[in-house]
This record gives structure tokens, C-alpha cells and sequence, in this order.
């Protein structure tokens, strides 16, 4: 059985909250909301409590987590060769939605680093996040809490929908702020590189590092088996729907989508699009906006996604966006949402 609370981010119920830091003191499993998405969370230095992550999740084992402090010097604990690149990054993003890739110490289990030698570190901005992690007393392993393969849950309703029964406890905490996953950064080499683009840039970056690389298996499908941070390889975000993304001049995508739209419509397949606000009015079918600027469309994508299921829509048909700043995030998304499918129009 499911304990669930929901809990008001800026008036935190304490006594509520520290009931299910206690289910992760004794090695369960709890959702709780955070900055960026929900967080499946679990004992990180505990091997047992992480087996149970994966298996919620229905997650392959040699994936990765990422471990959530609630303060700076956690860091420490867990890596070590703490260089000058994590001590910027740190001093500048955190708490934040970044994620710092270092060298582990011994104390973390290999179940949690994927069997891997390095350790990915994070310390959220959430307020509910850092004080679940403060009060349970351990360092917090915790993807996202969704079932392998799903949008990532950027709302209370799709953790409960997706996740009661499979965990100890949930916290509702409201909505994320950010809404896609944070960047994950490997600051192990001399150039840091970026293995997961999101909301903190390749920009925001290279203003205080200087160069920045930017994993060149994400780019393409055919290097997607390459990618340096294991999880990037797996099928991710993917609605029921057939995902396509239409790229061309604005007039050509407009009349290539409505051109497939009563194609698909003749056949007795639904459609779906997923347009800028402006753009709603051009298509004809189910269309969702994502949003009038990069930062709405980033904070509305995974909820829109699923959407479009409730709508049982059997192909969607998404706008592109420019891969600079936010929009590198946004695209790595879409891309592995739609398994790289895109139309020229
Ligand atoms: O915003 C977030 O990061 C959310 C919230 C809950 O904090 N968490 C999240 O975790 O997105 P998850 O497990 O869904 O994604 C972690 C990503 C995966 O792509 C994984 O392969 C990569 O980080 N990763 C974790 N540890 C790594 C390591 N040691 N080396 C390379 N990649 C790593
Ligand atoms: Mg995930």
C-alpha cells in the first residue's frame, strides 16, 4: 500500500513530510516532486533500497541514477578528484537543475552507478526535495518517476496515475517548474561535456567554464547506441502515439501536416499536433499548444505528450524547434520521443 501526502511546497507540512523520510531511512522507496521532474527516491548507498527503484520503474540495471544531496558538502562523501570545474559548477548552479558527473568513492554500490566507476551528483533547488533528503538523513538516488520507456511525470495526477502501488510513499508537491530532466554534465576529463542537455545551456556553461562539449552520439539516431550516459540509449518519452516531427519552412510544414491529416483521416487514424500557441489556428485535427516560448514549450512537453493519449490520437505530428539554447533540450527530447522520425516538409 501507497502512502501518499500532498504537501504545499511553500508552507511545509513537516511532520507529514518527515513520515516519508522515514520510509527512506528504513530502505523504501518515495516520489517526491523536485525542480525539474519527479524523482523516484531510494537509500542511495543502500543496495537493496536501489534494487526497488528498479523495479518500480521497470528500469534495466546497468542504467545509472543520479544521487540528490540537500547540501554542497555532501559531494565529498561520494567522489572524489573534486575538481575546480565541479567547484564552479556547484558555487554557480546549485541548487539547481544540473547534474555533475565525478569519479565515485568506494561507499557507493555499483547497483546505483550502474557499474561504473564515476558517480552522478545532484543538489535540487526543490523545497520539499532538499528537506526529504535533509530529514532522511542519506544521500537519495532517484530517476525520474516514471515506468521505464514514459514521459518523465511533471505533475502530481501522472505520478499517481502511473505509480501508486508500485512505491512505499508519494509526496505531491504541485507542478515542476523546469519540466525536462536536469543537464547532466561529465566533469571527469579536462573539457566537461554535456551527456543530457536541459534547462541549464551549453551557453550558461561555457560563461564559466570556457569550452564545452556537447556528447556528438547525441546528435544522431545511429550513435544513439554510444552515448556516454547509458540512459540516453533507451527508448524514452514515448507516448502511444507514432511521434513524427515536421521540419521545414513554416507555410510548408502547415501544409504538409494538414495534407497528412486527411490522409491519416481517410485511413481512420487520429491525429495529433504539437504547435507553437500562434501556430494552433493553421492545423486541423487534435492540436495542443506547447506554449509560446522555449521555456513554456520545454515546462509543457512531457505533460502534452501525454495528453495527446488521453485523446487516444494514433500519430502526432510536432513542430521543430531551434536546436540553441533551451531549444537543444527541447529537441533532444522531441527526437527520442519520436524515435528520430522526421518529415521534410
Ligand atoms: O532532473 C533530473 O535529473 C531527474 C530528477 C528526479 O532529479 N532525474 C533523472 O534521473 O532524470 P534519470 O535516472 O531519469 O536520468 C539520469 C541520467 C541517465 O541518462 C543516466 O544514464 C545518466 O543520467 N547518468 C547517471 N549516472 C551516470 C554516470 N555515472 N555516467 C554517465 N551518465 C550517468
Ligand atoms: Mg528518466
Amino acid at each position: 500500500k501507497t502512502m501518499i501526502s500532498s504537501i504545499d511546497k511553500d508552507n511545509i507540512d513537516l511532520e507529514e513530510l518527515k513520515k516519508h523520510a522515514k520510509l527512506l531511512s528504513e530502505g523504501k522507496t518515495v516520489i517526491f516532486p523536485t525542480e525539474t521532474v519527479y524523482g523516484l527516491g531510494a537509500n542511495a548507498l543502500d543496495e537493496d533500497a536501489v534494487k526497488k527503484i528498479y523495479e518500480a520503474k521497470g528500469r534495466p540495471s546497468d542504467n545509472p541514477l543520479i544521487v540528490h544531496i540537500h547540501e554542497k558538502e555532501q559531494v565529498h562523501e561520494l567522489a572524489k578528484d573534486v575538481n575546480d570545474n565541479a567547484k564552479i559548477v556547484m558555487d554557480r548552479f546549485w541548487p539547481g537543475p544540473i547534474t555533475i558527473i565525478l569519479n565515485k568513492k568506494d561507499i557507493v554500490p555499483k547497483t546505483t552507478s550502474g557499474g561504473l566507476d564515476t558517480v552522478a551528483i545532484r543538489m535540487p533547488s526543490h523545497k520539499i526535495a532538499k528537506e526529504i533528503i535533509k530529514q532522511s538523513g542519506v544521500p537519495i538516488a532517484a530517476p525520474s518517476a516514471n515506468i521505464s520507456g514514459r514521459p518523465s511525470p511533471t505533475k502530481a495526477q501522472h505520478v499517481k496515475d502511473e505509480m501508486e502501488g508500485r512505491v512505499s510513499g508519494i509526496v505531491l508537491g504541485g507542478d515542476s517548474n523546469f519540466g525536462l530532466e536536469s543537464t547532466v554534465l561529465d566533469l571527469t576529463s579536462e573539457t566537461p561535456m554535456i551527456l543530457r542537455p536541459g534547462s541549464i545551456t551549453k551557453e550558461d556553461l561555457e560563461s564559466v567554464l570556457g569550452k564545452v562539449e556537447l556528447d556528438p552520439s547525441l546528435a544522431k539516431k545511429e550513435d544513439n547506441q554510444k552515448a556516454k550516459a547509458p540512459g540516453m540509449k533507451y527508448t524514452h518519452y514515448s507516448p502511444d502515439a507514432d511521434v513524427f516531427i515536421v521540419s521545414g519552412s513554416k507555410d510548408d510544414v502547415f501544409n504538409k501536416v494538414n495534407e497528412l491529416i486527411l490522409i491519416n483521416n481517410e485511413n481512420g487514424l487520429k491525429t495529433g499536433v504539437m504547435c507553437l500557441e500562434k501556430n494552433k489556428h493553421k492545423y486541423n485535427g487534435e492540436v495542443i499548444s506547447l506554449g509560446s516560448t522555449l521555456e513554456e514549450v520545454a515546462s509543457n512537453l512531457f505533460n502534452v505528450l501525454r495528453e495527446m493519449d488521453k485523446l487516444k490520437v494514433d500519430i502526432i505530428y510536432s513542430e521543430e524547434f531551434e536546436i540553441a539554447g533551451i531549444g537543444q533540450a527541447i529537441m533532444n527530447r522531441l527526437l527520442k520521443s519520436a524515435g528520430y522520425k522526421i518529415i521534410k516538409a
